[in-house]
């Protein structure tokens, strides 16, 4: 059985992986620190995302963009009218709680996009009281999670700014900047991880939803006449993901699995440039072996859809909490720039040398991925609780995990033996992540290495003075091997491109 949240949460915190934020102030709702493995791996993931969509890519650049910018980004963009959830407000204790959140808890039925007369309904019709007091709650209404702050020493109305809720706009907002000093032909995509902010009215489940959180995103833009010509389907059309479309939803079916070229066939994705990001990003933790049965695609309901968006499909997570988003992968349509073309009065358009004309892009899709998401997913997929060895193992993917080995010396009253483990260990350390240990018996030592996700533990033994030969052992199978030193560095090579 999978660990609950608050479990993980302890765990995480135990293990110096994350930590509440201000905990000896008493903490602060929504805001977590990453400790020092909690940093490695998440630097590690945001590489790997990095070289995935970018380096290995000839069609994508990246930028990086500020969290303050001018609040007409934020107009434009639609996030000062529309960025809202619906809250309610318990008319004793006063304690504020997202409206859908508490239907869904209670009533068990799906509150995905209903608005707030729909969630009054069924407020009234299920009797639904304050959790905390059991008292009625005042009427829904909107409530913006935008977050102030004030930029300059003056501070009135027109110092206001806002921490961004989404890296994406800073990706519009550069949009002829980027045209103009890179070599970027359509279709093409800019690439940009951050941090992102939200007041969320009910932070909740640690890492899952936070008020500050970081997000890894693409706008890719493609020219409004080739919405079907995606050069790289043949790559992904025989991808099968577990599929979960706005139909099925609404008929009460059970998701299904389909291939990517029969959901291009039976229309339930439309576009083929859509197809291919959502095979794609499928794609990026099936490569660091994340299990296909924890993953689906759903898709929005009508109701659900953003204020941007004509379409979007969600990457799932079977979070014990239940499937959830763990990625949105939204068809934004050509929404953002025309709206920044309108509020800015800049010219956001490319000329189109066979047509001869100016064009607007459309982004089809919008990968954007939650790292703060992507990290507890890790967790989760990693957790092992080995009753057979008495310790947790931690089988963390080998390019993701904070230590990929650590070298431990047999005893650490030999100084010939430590002096030559101390040798092997700075060679090693050139080249990657590694720790030394020299603490406990060697049995402790490779059980605090599992429970980090250590993937080789090598030791360094009497006869390897002798005959220049250490111990490789396995973090998942165990095993061992004894292998040269001369050949060591070579073999954990090796052992991370397998
Ligand atoms: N630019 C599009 C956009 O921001 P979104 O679905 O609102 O779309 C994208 O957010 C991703 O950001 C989500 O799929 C999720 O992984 C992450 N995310 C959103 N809100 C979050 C929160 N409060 N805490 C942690 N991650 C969050």
């Amino acid at each position: 059985m999978s660990l609950t949240i608050e479990e993980m949460a302890v765990f995480c915190k135990k293990k110096g992986f994350v930590y509440p934020n201000s905990e000896i102030y008493g903490g602060l709702s929504g805001f977590f620190d990453y400790g020092p493995l909690g940093v490695e791996l998440k630097n590690n993931l945001k590489q790997a995302w990095w070289n995935y969509h970018v380096k290995r890519r000839d069609d994508i650049v990246g930028i990086d963009g500020s969290i303050l910018a001018n609040p007409k980004v934020w107009v434009a963009s639609g996030h000062i009218s529309n960025f809202t959830d619906i809250l309610i407000e318990c008319k004793k204790c006063h304690s504020r709680e997202r409206a859908d959140t508490v239907v869904e808890e209670k009533t068990k039925l799906s509150a995905d996009g209903l608005n707030v007369k729909q969630l009054q309904e069924l407020i009234l019709k299920h009797h639904l009281k304050c959790p905390k007091c059991n008292s009625d709650f005042s009427e829904p209404s909107q409530f913006n999670l935008m977050f102030q702050t004030h930029v300059g020493p003056k501070q009135n109305e027109e110092s206001i700014a806002y921490l961004r809720p989404e890296t994406a706009q800073l990706i519009f907002a550069n949009f002829k900047n980027i045209l103009d000093t890179s070599r970027v032909k359509l279709p093409f995509g800019i690439a940009q991880i951050g941090k992102a902010f939200r007041n969320e009215i009910a932070p909740r489940n640690f890492l899952f939803r936070c008020r500050e959180f970081e997000q890894m995103e693409i706008e890719y833009f493609v020219h409004p006449n080739h919405l079907q010509d995606c050069p790289y389907l043949r790559d992904i059309q025989n991808v099968e993901i577990l599929t979960y479309s706005a139909e099925m939803q609404e008929k009460d079916l059970e998701p299904q699995k389909f291939k990517m070229k029969e959901l291009l066939e039976k229309k339930i994705i439309k576009l083929s440039w859509h197809a291919y990001w959502l095979a794609t990003e499928y794609n990026f933790f099936m490569q660091l072996g994340i299990n296909p049965h924890n993953i689906r695609i759903r898709q929005h309901k009508k109701s659900e859809l953003a204020h941007y968006a004509s379409d979007c499909w969600d990457l799932e997570y079977k979070f014990p909490f239940g499937w959830k988003e763990l990625q949105g992968i939204a068809d934004r349509s050509d929404f953002d720039l025309k709206q920044h073309i309108k509020h800015s009065g800049k010219d956001l358009s490319i000329y189109d040398e066979e047509k001869k004309q100016k064009i607007i892009p459309l982004v089809i899709a919008e990968p954007s991925l939650g790292l703060d998401r992507s990290f507890l997913l890790l967790m989760y997929e990693a957790y092992y609780d080995d009753k057979e060895r008495g310790n947790i193992v931690l089988k963390l993917p080998r390019q993701l995990t904070p230590y990929y080995c650590a070298l431990f010396p047999l005893v650490k009253n030999k100084p010939e033996l430590v002096a030559f483990a101390e040798e092997v260990y700075k060679d090693i350390k050139t080249s990657y992540s590694c720790y030394y240990d020299e603490s406990g018996s060697v049995g402790r030592r490779y059980a605090r290495a599992d429970e980090i996700g250590v993937k080789y533990c090598i030791t360094i033994d009497f006869d390897s003075l002798d005959d220049k030969q250490v111990t490789i052992r396995d973090r998942d199978t165990t095993k061992q091997e004894r292998i040269p030193i001369s050949k060591l560095k070579e073999q954990l090579y090796h052992l991370y491109q397998k």
